[in-house]
């Protein structure tokens, strides 16, 4: 369901260019949990921001439901809902009006999108702060409405970057168990976390990436037989070990 081909982006030039994301290819199915994981850097974000359309890649192209997302944009992202870390809310608004305002902006009628806000509050336990203002909501309970905010729509496709920053265990404990539900449910998920422990139980396939590239991928099982390492942790101390590639200077 998600393409990712060949997929590149370079920010700056010359010396001062940095290869963020270089020739990235991968695929997840429907009712699949990738995990993209990766050190600080690796290229994890400005690959999301490629899928979602947000950011044109430098080369390569990102095909969803047979769509190219850098010839149909505005398409694509009706099929996609993005969860990041560092999305805000509307402080003076409650989660209700919000997720209204955005049901609204996705075309749903005011029944229908009574109907989603209703199914969201169960389903995420918003019930008790729906109609609170979001400058009085903790930490855990705003990346709550953030989740349900990004599915309003009921995308086939959800994108999660580091869904659970900042969240205590319970709170992440909320979200992955929610993340297995939209799996059963049939959606193709990439998830970026630094909770490598967490997402080793959680994913169905996993690419590690290291300085943009692609370095391993596959299941749990691929991932040691071709490392010869037990946990993704180990992996990582590996690949972060490796010394940088050696710039020429020009003299
Ligand atoms: N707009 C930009 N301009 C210049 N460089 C950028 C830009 N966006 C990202 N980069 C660089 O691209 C590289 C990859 O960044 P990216 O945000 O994708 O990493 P990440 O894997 O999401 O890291 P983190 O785990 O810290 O979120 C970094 O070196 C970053 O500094
Ligand atoms: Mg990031």
């Amino acid at each position: 369901m998600i393409c990712v081909e060949h997929l590149s982006r370079h920010f700056g030039e010359g010396t001062d260019e940095v290869r963020a994301v270089d020739d990235l290819s991968f695929r997840v199915g429907p009712g699949e949990v990738y995990g993209l994981l990766g050190a600080n850097g690796a290229g994890k974000t400005t690959t999301l921001r490629m899928i979602m359309g947000l950011l044109v890649p430098t080369r390569g192209d990102v095909e969803i439901l047979g769509r190219y997302v850098t010839r149909h944009p505005e398409g694509i992202k009706r099929q996609i809902g993005l969860v990041s870390a560092s999305a805000g809310l509307y402080q003076w608004l409650t989660p209700r009006e919000i997720l209204l305002f955005f049901a609204g902006g996705y075309g749903l009628s005011r029944v229908q999108a009574a109907a989603r806000v209703e199914t969201l509050s169960r389903l995420m336990d918003l019930h008790r702060f729906l109609d609170r203002r979001s400058a009085t909501l903790s930490t855990g309970q705003k990346q709550r409405v953030n989740l349900a905010r990004a599915l309003v729509h009921d995308p086939p496709v959800v994108l999660l970057d580091e869904p659970t920053r900042g969240l205590d265990v319970v709170g992440s404990q909320v979200v992955f168990q929610f993340v297995k539900a939209l799996r059963e449910a049939g959606k193709a998920i990439v998830v970026c976390t630094h909770q490598l422990d967490e997402a080793e139980r959680l994913c169905d396939r996993f690419g590690l990436l290291h300085r943009g590239q692609m370095r391993y991928e596959g299941t749990l099982a691929e991932l040691r037989e071709q490392t010869g390492r037990n946990s993704i942790v180990d992996m990582f101390v590996d690949l972060l070990q490796e010394p940088a590639a050696v710039r020429s200077i020009p003299a």
